[in-house]
């Protein structure tokens, strides 16, 4: 017997409803902010994810999937969508027109991890990213945005955490001290730390193993390092989240694992099955574009998982009308008026209806069964003797009432009473 490959999901049934009322509900909202979908391709050449990621992010050390195509080409399935994004900005040269741009994602992103509860080797995001404006007024529209979501997915225990990591000159001094300060505590942290202090010492600070360290804890904080352009930057913009209502926490040990980041970084996080898991994150990335071979243009963005919200919001009960359900069941009783029964039913279902029949039985009380087993509204009884006279018979399964209605009438008939 063959099984999915470990920390992939199948969707099916209410899974797939679920699936598909989140990514209509969120791709609805966010084009009221003005973001336009772009469907990208889920391989891209490897460098586009080592050069953006950071050779030193867990993602590009450790988790992608990388392989030689047939033409001896280093390709690797997307571990995120920022990278392409910037990388089809670029080569598409959309920055040529306008001066802000603003895009959104949803598809799979691949990642090699231990598969657990909220995460998974193959995962789906959702993610938006703008280009072209440096202002924290556009941070926190973006930042807003998220939490809109959050809030029109009916979702209110969530948990929003921002930090800002400065701009490059401030992490520069910053990552020295770091390295000054953990030094002579390098026998205490664990391995993955001993080598995070050689490639980036900021990642530390992000180590789920020494988190709760006294050494991790009593660690320089970035807040002293920043420069006084980045920290009336950073207040300005939490004066404007304040100003919005939405409700935060400043966490300085708040990094983020991808190396792009820079200034204002942020995670929304939720109670999932009793322990806090990061539904979406993200922050800006000042010099991503520049170092990806474009512009000096600055970007800003974040990506939600989408199992996560699914789970978070199956735990809240949010999700209603899930049973299948179908509109019309038509049960026709000889050879015949089957024949056009299924005619009756593509004309119906071209009228927006959702129509299904029995495509071999002519039994009666095996075609009930099936309207009973699809949940329908309303069943049609389709014989002899209507064919006879162009009508049709109604029943209305949920009050028991039946009538007959005229075949020409019926599209006015279901208009009224579905
Ligand atoms: P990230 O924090 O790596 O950021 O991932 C964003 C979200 O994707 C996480 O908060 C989580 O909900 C979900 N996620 C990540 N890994 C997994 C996994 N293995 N299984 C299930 N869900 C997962 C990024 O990817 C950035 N590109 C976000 C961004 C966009 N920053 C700026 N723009």
């Amino acid at each position: 017997m063959y099984q999915k490959v470990k920390g992939t999901i199948d969707y099916y049934g209410t899974e797939t409803k679920k699936l598909q009322i989140v990514s209509k509900k969120v791709k609805d909202i966010i084009e009221n902010f003005g973001y336009e979908e772009v469907v990208l391709p889920i391989i891209e050449n490897t460098e586009v994810f080592t050069r953006s990621s950071g050779e030193t992010s867990d993602i590009v050390r450790k988790e992608m999937y990388t392989f030689e195509d047939r033409g001896k080409r280093s390709l690797t399935l997307r571990p995120e969508g920022t990278a392409g994004i910037v990388r089809f900005f670029l080569e598409s040269k959309e920055y040529a027109n306008l001066d802000l741009k603003k895009y959104y994602y949803f598809g799979p992103m691949f990642r090699y991890e231990r598969p657990q509860k909220g995460r998974y080797r193959q995962f789906i995001q959702f993610g938006v990213e703008v280009f072209g404006k440096s202002s924290y007024l556009l941070d926190v529209d973006v930042i807003y945005s998220a939490y809109a979501i959050f809030k029109a997915l009916g979702i209110k225990n969530i948990r929003l955490r921002v930090n800002t990591i400065g701009d490059f000159g401030s992490r520069k001094d910053y990552a020295l001290a770091l390295k000054e300060y953990f030094k002579p505590k390098l026998s205490s942290l664990c391995p993955d730390c001993n080598e995070r202090y050689a490639t980036n010492p900021l990642r530390i600070l992000d180590c789920k193993v020494d988190s709760e360290s006294e050494a991790l804890k009593k660690a320089p904080k970035i807040k002293d390092y920043l420069s006084e352009e980045s920290k009336l930057y950073f207040k300005n913009l939490l004066e404007a989240l304040d100003m919005l209502e939405v409700p935060y926490e400043v966490d300085d040990t708040l990094v983020r694992g991808l190396d792009y980041y820079t200034d204002v970084v942020f995670e929304f996080e939720a109670m999932i099955d009793g322990s806090y898991l990061t539904v979406c994150g993200g922050g800006k990335y000042s010099d991503l574009v520049k170092n990806m071979g474009g512009p000096d243009l600055p970007g800003i963005g974040y990506s939600f998982g989408i199992e996560r919200l699914i789970e978070l919001m199956s735990e809240l009960n949010l999700f209603e009308d899930l049973d299948p359900k179908v509109d019309l069941v038509i049960i026709s009783l000889d050879e015949n008026t089957k024949k056009q029964s299924l005619k009756i039913a593509n004309d119906l279902r071209s009228f927006g209806y959702k129509v299904e029949l029995d495509y071999s039985s002519i039994k009666m009380k095996q075609q009930f069964r099936l309207s009973e087993k699809l949940n329908a509204s309303l069943v049609l009884i389709y014989g002899e003797e209507e064919d006879k006279n162009k009508e049709i018979q109604v029943k209305n399964q949920k009050n028991g009432t039946q009538e007959k209605i005229k075949i020409k009438d019926l599209e006015k008939y279901l208009g009224e009473n579905l």
